[in-house]
Parts: C-alpha cells; sequence; structure tokens
C-alpha cells in the first residue's frame, strides 16, 4: 500500500476535487457536444432523443464513469497498467482501451485545427468573408470556403501544428499544474459563453419554432425502427461524450485524491456534461431554424453544420460576427480540454510502459500524432485525387466528420 501512494504521488495527481471535476468534465465536454448532439437530437425526434438519453445517462452512464474512475484510483496505474493490475486476464481490456484515444487524437487535432482557423477568422473579423466566400475547383465544381480551405496544405497543417502544440504545452506542464490550472480557467469561461450565446440565440425572433422542435417529442413517423436507431444513436453519443471505454476517465481517476468522493464527482461531471450538449442545441436548433427560414433538412446537414451553414446563420444575425467569434472560441475550448485527455492517457501509457520522463514521453506522442494527423491533412489536400475505394473527395470529408 505504502508502494502504491509513493507511486501514486510521484506521478503527480490533481491537488483539489474541483480541479479534478473540471478536468474531468473538460475532457468530457468537447466537439461530441456541441456539434454531435444538436444535429442528432434534431434528427432523432427532439423531445425523445433528449428522454433516451438522460435515461441512459444517469443509469448506466453514470455506472460506466464511477466504475472506470474508480479502477484508476485503487490501481494508480496508466490504462494498460490498471486492467492489468485489476486482473492479469483484462490486460488486453487496456491494450485496447489505450489503443482508441491513440488513434483518436490525431484526428482530433485536425479538427481542432479546422476550429482555431475558425476562431482566428471570426476574432479578427473576416467570418464573413468567410461564411459567403465560394471557390472554384481544378475540374470546375464550386467549393465553400471550408472544401477550398481543406483542399490545401498549407494553413490547414499549420493550424493543426499549432493545435497539436497547445494541447503538448499543457499535458507537458504535468496534471496539478497543467490540466487542472488549465481546465479551472476555461471550464468556467466555456460555461459562461454557452449561457451567454444561447440566451442570444433565443431571444431571436422566430427562435421559438425552433426550439419546440428541439424540445418536444416529436412522435410524427415514428417506428420502432426509428426507436431502436435512437437508442443506438444515444448510446453511442454516450459512450463518446462522457469519453467512456476509452482509458480517459481511468487515467484522470488514478490522479485523484484518495479522499474525495468518485459517485458526487461523476454526477457533477455528467451534469456539466449534458447542460452543456443540451445549452449547444439551444443555440444550434433555433439559430439554424430562424436562417433557414423554419427548414428542418438544414439541421440534418450533419459534418458540414458546423463549418458551412453555421458561419452563414452568423453573418446573417445581428451582431453575428461577434457571436460567431464568441461561439468558435467556446468550440475551441472544449475541443482543446478534450485533446488534452487523449493526450494524457496515451502519455501516461508511454511514460510507465518504457519508463520515460513525461516530458519525453509527451514528445514521443506528439511525433507519432503529427506524423498519422499530417497523413490526414494530406488525405483532403495533395492526395486529394487518389481515391479511397472509390469514394470523391467530398464524400470522404462527410464519412470522416461522422465518425468523430
Ligand atoms: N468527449 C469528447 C467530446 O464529446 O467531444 C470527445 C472525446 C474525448 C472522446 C476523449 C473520447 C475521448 F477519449
Amino acid at each position: 500500500m505504502s508502494q502504491k501512494t509513493t507511486e501514486t504521488s510521484s506521478r503527480g495527481g490533481f491537488a483539489s476535487k474541483l480541479g479534478f471535476v473540471l478536468s474531468a468534465a473538460g475532457s468530457a465536454v468537447g466537439l461530441g457536444n456541441i456539434w454531435r448532439f444538436p444535429y442528432l437530437a434534431a434528427k432523432y425526434g427532439g423531445g425523445i432523443f433528449l428522454l433516451i438519453y438522460l435515461i441512459f445517462a444517469i443509469t448506466f452512464g453514470f455506472t460506466m464513469m464511477v466504475t472506470e474512475i474508480a479502477i484508476g484510483r485503487k490501481t494508480g496505474k496508466s490504462v494498460i497498467g490498471a486492467y492489468k493490475a485489476v486482473n492479469k486476464r483484462f490486460s488486453f481490456l487496456g491494450y485496447l482501451a489505450a489503443l482508441i484515444p491513440g488513434l483518436i487524437l490525431p484526428y482530433y487535432c485536425v479538427i481542432g485545427g479546422w476550429v482555431l482557423k475558425y476562431t482566428t477568422s471570426f476574432v479578427t473579423g473576416s467570418g464573413r468573408d468567410m461564411a459567403n466566400a465560394a471557390f472554384t475547383s481544378i475540374d470546375g465544381t464550386e467549393l465553400t470556403f471550408f472544401e477550398n480551405f481543406i483542399s490545401h496544405l498549407g494553413q490547414p497543417a499549420l493550424f493543426f501544428v499549432i493545435y497539436v502544440a497547445l494541447t503538448a504545452i499543457v499535458v507537458i506542464m504535468g496534471v496539478e499544474k497543467g490540466i487542472e490550472k488549465v481546465s479551472k480557467i476555461l471550464m468556467p469561461v466555456l460555461l459562461i459563453l454557452i449561457i451567454g450565446i444561447s440566451a442570444y440565440t433565443l431571444s431571436l425572433d422566430g427562435a421559438g419554432e425552433g426550439l419546440r422542435y428541439y424540445i418536444l417529442p416529436n412522435f410524427r413517423d415514428f417506428t420502432a425502427e426509428k426507436l431502436l436507431k435512437t437508442i443506438a444513436g444515444a448510446v453511442g453519443q454516450l459512450f463518446y461524450s462522457m469519453s467512456i471505454a476509452m482509458g480517459i476517465m481511468v487515467t484522470y481517476g488514478s490522479y485523484m485524491r484518495k479522499e474525495d468522493a468518485i459517485e458526487g464527482s461523476v454526477r457533477q461531471i455528467e451534469v456539466f456534461d449534458t447542460a452543456v450538449a443540451f445549452l449547444a442545441g439551444l443555440i444550434i436548433v433555433p439559430a439554424v431554424f430562424v436562417f433557414s427560414g423554419g427548414d428542418a433538412a438544414a439541421l440534418n446537414a450533419g459534418p458540414g453544420l458546423m463549418f458551412i451553414t453555421l458561419p452563414k446563420v452568423f453573418d446573417a444575425m445581428p451582431a453575428g460576427q461577434f457571436i460567431g467569434a464568441a461561439f468558435f472560441i467556446l468550440v475551441a475550448l472544449a475541443a482543446l480540454t478534450s485533446s488534452i485527455s487523449l493526450m494524457e492517457t496515451v502519455t501516461a501509457v508511454v511514460m510507465e510502459k518504457f519508463r520515460l520522463n513525461r516530458t519525453k514521453s509527451c514528445i514521443a506522442v506528439v511525433i507519432a500524432t503529427l506524423i498519422i494527423g499530417m497523413l490526414s491533412v494530406m488525405g483532403y489536400s495533395v492526395w486529394d485525387t487518389v481515391k479511397i475505394f472509390g469514394m470523391a473527395k467530398r464524400h470522404s470529408v462527410q464519412s470522416f466528420c461522422t465518425t468523430l
């Protein structure tokens, strides 16, 4: 036991319960809450999806998160070591759980780079140009700003590298001085931003109709098959949104203080995560409704929603440049605290497996992330002509983003 305690403290840890809760909530709140949750809710019958999601969150989601954090705290190890310590036969689960954040991280950072680009454009006042720009590709097809942006190598690569660097700086600074400190600042800012923006979009003329569409259960055309799809959609979203089954909560749990209550913390993390997802819907659904004149199909634009439809929506609303800037700052903060948790989980594994210090381990993770992520950046630009399984670029962008 004494050995375990020394081991845990030498790995560093959260200094307070609030720091742990905000860091874990930072992992949970991400692109999934702001972009994916609202369009899933709109797609699967509004209030019906919200209700099903909530039921799963307070039952299944709660139990899963408590279990993962408990495994982490009890063993005080990275996800691979933790599952092995529980039972040698479960070692493979640790490897599996470590592989997933390793694979998600590069792609998450590529999209994080896109978000940074949009944030800087809105903050520097060129959001309006972005919404209305139209380009023509070499083969004569018309491209939106987004499609044109990702089809070039330079800027997406630059913003991707900046995003990875920002994430790595926090991870290198450590659990208490990096992750905890940053989360304690960014998460309250995120909350203020999302409450402010949703209050604004709800005050727009015509927002009430969108609000009804989002909140009230829509039983029209709701078949048994659609119910099953809604359940599957809600469970998938729950895993992704709460960062469950990816070793994240095991890792963060391993840094948690022994004297803090796990159940109470998970309750707070879940409330934070679900509230942000719900509020994101209060921004996106009514805003898109007002913009599209009540056309719900605009919400089903899927991946294009955040990078193509929303800039147009901001462009059309009063003070849109300002609201757009606030919105993309919000998305950037949410994404950053999530990628920090992904990078921390993989770094902790490298530290433990290869007995390297935090900085060296993190640099190794950064190098791997840059290589894999760069392949994806190139896949949209210089390798654009390479068709995978006969898919045109436009389709591959769509399928890539839906896997998010
Ligand atoms: N929970 C984050 C989101 O909703 O965007 C994403 C995420 C972070 C997924 C960390 C998985 C993970 F391990």
